[in-house]
């Protein structure tokens, strides 16, 4: 994993490295153009100042002190005039004098000069100075034009480092504080100094540790409610298997064996149904594939036709569109089952449960018509909750069929909705499948 202080100081430090670099190259060129010119000028001025009566060579051989490399830095002057030698103010050089006035360059002697000359009616003047000396002067000046760049910039770098690592300072403050807190505690992460980019990063955290927080919690109360829910039946065949070794006669026996078996059968389907929806609640991506939705439901039907024929309940299919969808199918047998088993279960000996398949546009609906009992209009919305009774009828449950059928519908993308009739008593349940998801 890269490091977002490293990358940042390598960054910043490459950055005023390149730009430290063009600057004093910058600055380095400048002042040795500008160095020439004021060389030029000087040539010029010299030129310029030398009148007909100068003494030369006298005047310009050697000042008091001056060493034989500071007098190679000087310039050498020359006067010619009519009918005369030149004169020099070195005696060795006796560069040709030029027959125009302005600057020009000249090999001399292996060496190139820049020369000024300025021709006069009555004499030429002519200075020169060596061009490898207007080089070191120029060099020199533009070292140290380019010097203080030079000296800033690791100057520059530590700042660079020491700004970086400020500025990072509340991520590792952050981090470290992570690191340090109990693996239990999910309160949230405190954002303070945080910088505004990072602090997006905080909040989702933040907002994920709540989402944990919430599901742990739900957990527990689902753990609560299950040892609830299940200490009923056990203390009920505890007592009846109390009741069985007092049995009189095997009339008698067989009865209460009868109420044992049924109390076991309670007691596993609660089980049953806890396995369920602790793993519906759990999962969240099913693997899908298309299926006939009317003839899933049929089969649905077919397993509980013996259970409704118990109570002379008339289930059957009373329309069967053609619905070819995306889901899972035990997912959805799960999901009938429930929804028929109530339709059963809270509808009188010798009711009716009719089943249709409907496709309208591009949605496919499952409707459940029972003539049961029906649920108060008030209780409707908690019909879903974990447990919940709405106690409109003597028969057995555990008050987690539509708990189930809820976690499934949401994995499924299905919608379910739950209605008293209209037009008698019973209820009404749809369950609806957009036909083009995938
Ligand atoms: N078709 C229906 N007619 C009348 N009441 C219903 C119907 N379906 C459900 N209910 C009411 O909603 C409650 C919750 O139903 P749910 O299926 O979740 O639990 P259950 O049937 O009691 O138990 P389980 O299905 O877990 O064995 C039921 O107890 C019942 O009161
Ligand atoms: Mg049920």
């Amino acid at each position: 994993m890269k490091s977002l202080r490293n990358q940042l100081t390598v960054w910043s430090v490459g950055l005023l490295t390149l730009v430290g670099l063009i600057a004093g190259g910058i600055s380095y060129l400048l002042a040795q153009k500008g160095a020439g010119v004021f060389l030029d000028h000087q040539l010029r001025l010299v030129a310029g100042s030398v009148d007909e009566g100068s003494q030369l060579p006298a005047m310009q051989t050697r000042f008091l002190g001056e060493s034989e490399q500071q007098r190679q830095y000087g310039f050498v002057i020359q006067v010619s005039l009519p009918k005369e030698a030149v004169r020099s103010s070195r005696p060795d050089f006796d560069l040709p004098v030029g027959k125009a006035s302005g600057y020009s360059e000249q090999v001399y002697q292996g060496e190139k000069w820049r020369i000024y000359t300025i021709v006069y009616p009555d004499r030429t003047v002519q200075v020169s100075q060596a061009d490898a000396v207007r080089r070191a002067i120029a060099s020199d000046a533009a070292l140290f034009a380019s010097l203080p760049i030079a000296g800033l910039l690791p100057l520059c770098w530590v700042l660079v480092a020491f700004g970086v690592k400020r500025i990072l300072k509340p991520l590792a403050d952050v981090t470290l504080a992570v690191t340090l807190r109990d693996a239990r505690s999910l309160t949230p992460i405190a954002a303070k100094g945080i910088p505004a980019e990072a602090a997006p990063l905080i909040t989702e955290i933040n907002s994920l540790l709540l989402r944990i927080q919430e599901s742990m919690e739900s957990q527990r109360h689902f753990v609560l409610d299950a040892a609830h829910e299940l200490r009923t039946p056990l203390a009920a065949l505890q007592l009846q298997i109390d009741n069985l070794s007092q049995s009189l006669s095997p009339e008698d026996m067989n009865v209460r064996i009868n109420e044992l078996r049924f109390g076991m059968q309670r007691a596993s389907h609660i089980v049953a149904q806890l396995l369920k929806m602790a793993r519906y609640e759990g999962e969240s991506e099913s693997i899908r594939s298309r299926l006939d939705l009317g003839e899933l439901v049929k089969h649905c039907i077919s397993t509980l036709i013996p259970v409704a024929e118990k109570s002379g309940i008339d289930l059957g299919m009373v329309r069967d569109d053609k619905a070819s969808i995306s889901a899972n199918a035990d997912d959805l047998r799960i999901l009938f089952d429930n929804l028929l088993d109530n339709a059963i279960h809270y509808t009188q000996d010798g009711g009716k449960v009719d089943v249709a398949v409907e496709v309208s546009g591009s949605r496919a609906a499952v409707s459940i018509v029972d003539n049961g009992c029906g649920i108060p209009e008030e209780l409707l919305p908690r019909v879903f909750d974990r447990f919940f009774r709405a106690g409109n009828n003597k028969a057995e449950g555990s008050g987690i069929g539509l708990a189930i059928v809820n976690a499934i519908a949401r994995r499924e993308n299905a919608e379910v909705r739950l209605a008293n009739r209209q037009d008698a008593k019973g209820l009404i349940v749809t369950v609806s499948f957009d036909l083009h998801a995938l």
